[in-house]
């Protein structure tokens, strides 16, 4: 079995350099099937979430070509077929093939996608999206197979404000006949890092970043050239573990805009950060404050980075309550870390984390892709050796993990036990 191994208490410092955005990029692949010519997208992170997405698109007939940090899409040869079960389960982010098909076939067989287990994970909001622009909605067991005569734009108001259901609702109704107006729709800066490769494709999409997002359909998509935005969770998670174990670390290619409620939280706790223009600089404080977390939709704190943060409040002196809004089942990390020696008391969507504690390494498991993350942060700090099993999931998200953390002097190493 694959596992990380760390021998915590290494003080970090030189640079990190953030990737292109897992979740942007998950869409940006899928989206790209919707030109008549090549589009290239640049900045992808190589990590195995990609490989699944090439592979699909690669059973659907296109043409993929793989350079260092881009890839070159020629769906020319695209034939639309049902999506078998064993590649739509590899990611949750496969389901963006049923937005992208559907608008430009008017028919899409696949099966419900998979992902990591923080919650039920239903779809209903993107299917009834789908069927608001005149789909119809079959499923056998989780085999589902959308079709439409015709798409015609629609005014769609989403319960929630979901990140998936904004940009797959997106994806259909760029080849829809009229407008449509999603409504309540998310604001997260990967949903306009997907809005604008869609219009640098031809598409007419407007107020992506608001909660009011309107595109008019076109006939057509042409071939472009994009860039995938700088990885915001990934960054959070460095300038977190630069906060736990840091000396003038240097987070950097980052867009700071897009963690300002990880940012103002650092500071309420009492980080001092050097903030640049792409970067961030970022050293460990000899103590910190305990405070309140919450998650909420973008621009709140992001859910994605609950887990890493709770690493950082086992640090802090005094009591702090972590409220998770957004998934029903993302405190599986908690209990490695109480093993690890944290005072944690936990509900069923809050824990209070009393602090601070000294960690010890022990063996540990990734849960999830962030709970995983949370792992190496807590081994990063934690007295003696940390073994981290389940490693696939980390690798699904963060690029040349063990390499960057290796090059500010971390000692960690993924090994076969
Ligand atoms: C995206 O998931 C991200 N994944 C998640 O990151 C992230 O946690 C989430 O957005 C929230 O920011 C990708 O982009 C690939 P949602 P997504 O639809 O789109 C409910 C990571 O660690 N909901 O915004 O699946 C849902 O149950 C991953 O990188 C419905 O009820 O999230 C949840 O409670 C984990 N019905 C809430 O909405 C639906 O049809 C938010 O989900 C869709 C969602």
């Amino acid at each position: 079995m694959k596992v990380l191994e760390i021998i915590g208490e290494q003080e970090l410092s030189g640079t990190i350099r953030v990737s292109g955005a897992k979740n942007s990029a998950v869409a940006l692949i899928p989206a790209a099937l919707l030109a008549m010519e090549d589009v290239t997208i640049c900045n992808i992170p190589d990590i195995t979430d990609i490989n699944s997405l090439t592979e699909i698109l690669q059973f659907l007939g296109a043409n993929v070509k793989r350079a260092s940090e881009s890839i070159i899409i020629d769906p020319k040869t695209i034939k639309n077929r049902a999506i078998p079960e064993e590649l739509s389960k590899k990611l949750r982010a496969s389901y963006y093939f049923m937005g992208a098909l559907l608008g430009k076939y008017k028919e899409v067989t696949m099966y419900f996608p998979g992902g990591c287990s923080i919650g039920e994970r239903p779809i209903d909001l993107h299917l009834k999206g789908f069927e608001a622009l005149g789909a119809t909605v079959t499923n056998e067991g989780n085999k589902y197979t959308v079709r439409a005569q015709h798409l015609r734009g629609n005014n769609i108001y989403l319960d929630i404000a979901s990140v998936g259901a904004t940009i797959n609702i997106m994806l259909a109704a760029v080849r829809a006949e009229g407008i449509t107006e999603i409504d309540n729709a998310a604001k997260e800066p990967e949903i306009v890092n997907v809005a604008t490769l869609l219009n640098n494709m031809g598409a007419k999409i407007t107020g992506a970043g608001t909660s009011t997002i309107k595109i008019t359909g076109v006939e057509e998509l042409h071939g472009c050239f994009h860039e995938v935005i700088p990885d915001r969770i990934e960054a959070g998670t460095y300038l977190i573990i630069g906060a736990l174990c840091g000396k003038i670390l240097k987070i950097d290619n980052i867009i700071p805009e897009h963690i300002d409620s990880l940012i103002s939280k650092l500071q309420e706790i009492g980080a001092d950060m050097d903030i640049g223009d792409d970067y961030i600089i970022i050293s460990k404080k000899d103590s910190y404050h305990a405070t309140n977390l919450k998650t909420l939709v973008y621009p709140g704190f992001p859910t994605d980075l609950q887990q890493p943060f709770s690493v950082l409040l086992t640090q802090c002196s005094g009591k702090s309550k972590v409220t998770e809004t957004i998934w029903e089942n993302r405190f599986m990390h908690l209990p490695y870390l109480q093993a690890m020696g944290a005072e944690i008391s936990l509900s069923s969507q809050s824990a209070t984390i009393y602090g601070p504690t000294e960690l010890i390494g022990t063996r540990v498991k990734a849960t999830d892709l962030r709970a995983g993350a949370a792992m190496v942060a807590a081994g990063l700090i934690a007295s003696g050796k940390t073994t981290i099993t389940n490693i696939e999931h980390i690798l699904r998200g963060y690029e040349q993990i063990v390499e960057k953390l290796t090059s500010v002097g971390a000692k960690i190493e993924s090994k076969e036990i």
